[in-house]
């Protein structure tokens, strides 16, 4: 896998390419510092006397956070974030609707500080590439916010391109058994190569890459994703070894080989489980990290802020029952 692959999977390279196929989103490109200089934050942090003590005043940014708040407006006000190739997946558990919808920037904040994917794009989006002797591309951050759509996990499948042919199809939410998978993979598998054929083949930058679809309840099929052909990328129910080899996969397949969970004895915990108790809990529980718990603290406070004036609604209500 080369860095240009990469490059070409940001979001902002292929939706303009895919548009009508895929979900309605925003993507914000600012002009960022990329010096990794904190120079600006160790200026507002004012010292006390007391070392163990320090204010801190946290950076704002008045245009942005307008720009973003008309997005989700636009969207219809419950948005999925990500940035150039990655959502917060490992950090859905931080957030107090244990889900990545976010309706602030607030919650995108919160989400992507406490995500693993997100520090891979922003410290090592190149890491696994073969081609280190070449300069780093440059990259310039975007946050994209895409429409927030229910998707159901049994209609998502994960499909591998070797030189723009459809090799390798496999469920994307693979510990799970779908009955509807077994009993419709005929069909399921015809669908997602006529969306190949018809849309994708060709149309892509590159002739190896790792798309990723939906396919709705009335048999749509839908763009979700996608991803460098290459480790960086899950090959969920397949081996890259397999995918790349020139084997049995690659070879002499008029049709690609679809891979399914086919029993429920094979269901293994889901692979973010492994997430749920990482740093951040740490950092919260002991203030380490003082912007993250920040953060959470004001989430909290807005929220019980917010139930208490729905209390305060409730209230004449409650006194003309049962109290006296
Ligand atoms: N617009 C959306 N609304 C709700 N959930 C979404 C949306 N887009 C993606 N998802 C869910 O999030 C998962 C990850 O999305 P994806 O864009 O593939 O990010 P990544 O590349 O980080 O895995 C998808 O498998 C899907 O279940
Ligand atoms: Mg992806």
């Amino acid at each position: 896998m080369k860095k240009e692959q990469v490059v070409n999977c940001q979001f902002s390279v292929w939706y303009p390419i895919f548009r009508i196929h895929t979900i309605k989103s925003d993507h914000n490109t600012q002009q960022t510092h990329t010096n990794n200089s904190n120079s600006d934050a160790e200026e507002d942090i004012q010292w006390s006397d007391d070392e163990a003590t320090a204010t801190v005043t946290a950076p704002e940014f008045p245009e942005f956070t307008s720009k973003v708040l008309e997005a989700i407006n636009a969207l219809g006000g419950h948005v999925f974030p990500k940035l150039n190739w990655s959502a917060p997946r490992d950090a859905n558990w931080i957030a107090l609707n244990s889900s990545l919808q976010c309706h602030s920037l607030s919650d995108i904040f919160l989400l992507f500080k406490s995500s693993d994917f997100i520090t891979h794009d922003l410290t090592q989006p190149f890491l696994q590439c073969t081609d280190q002797d070449s300069p780093d591309p440059v990259i310039t951050y975007e946050l994209v916010l895409r429409k927030w759509s229910e998707l159901i996990p049994g209609g998502e499948f994960r499909c591998f391109v070797k030189e723009n042919k459809l090799i390798a199809i496999s469920q994307r939410d693979y510990t799970q058994f779908y009955q509807h998978i077994l009993m419709q993979d005929g069909q399921i598998c015809q669908a997602i190569q006529d969306f190949f054929s018809q849309h994708i083949q060709y149309n892509f930058l590159d002739e190896d890459f790792v798309f990723d679809i939906y396919r709705d309840s009335q048999g749509r099929v839908w763009l979700i994703d996608l991803n460098p052909f290459g480790e960086v990328t899950d090959s969920l129910l397949f081996s890259w070894e397999e995918l790349t080899s020139g084997g049995e996969i690659t070879q002499h397949q008029e049709s690609p080989a679809f891979r399914y969970t086919k029993s429920e004895v094979t269901v293994q915990p889901s692979p973010c489980l492994s997430y749920r108790i990482p740093r951040d809990f740490v950092d919260l529980s002991t203030g380490e990290d003082a912007y993250k718990l920040i953060d959470f603290l004001k989430l909290r406070k807005s929220q019980q802020e917010e139930s208490d004036e729905e209390d305060e609604d409730d209230m004449p209500q409650r006194h003309g029952s049962s109290e006296t």
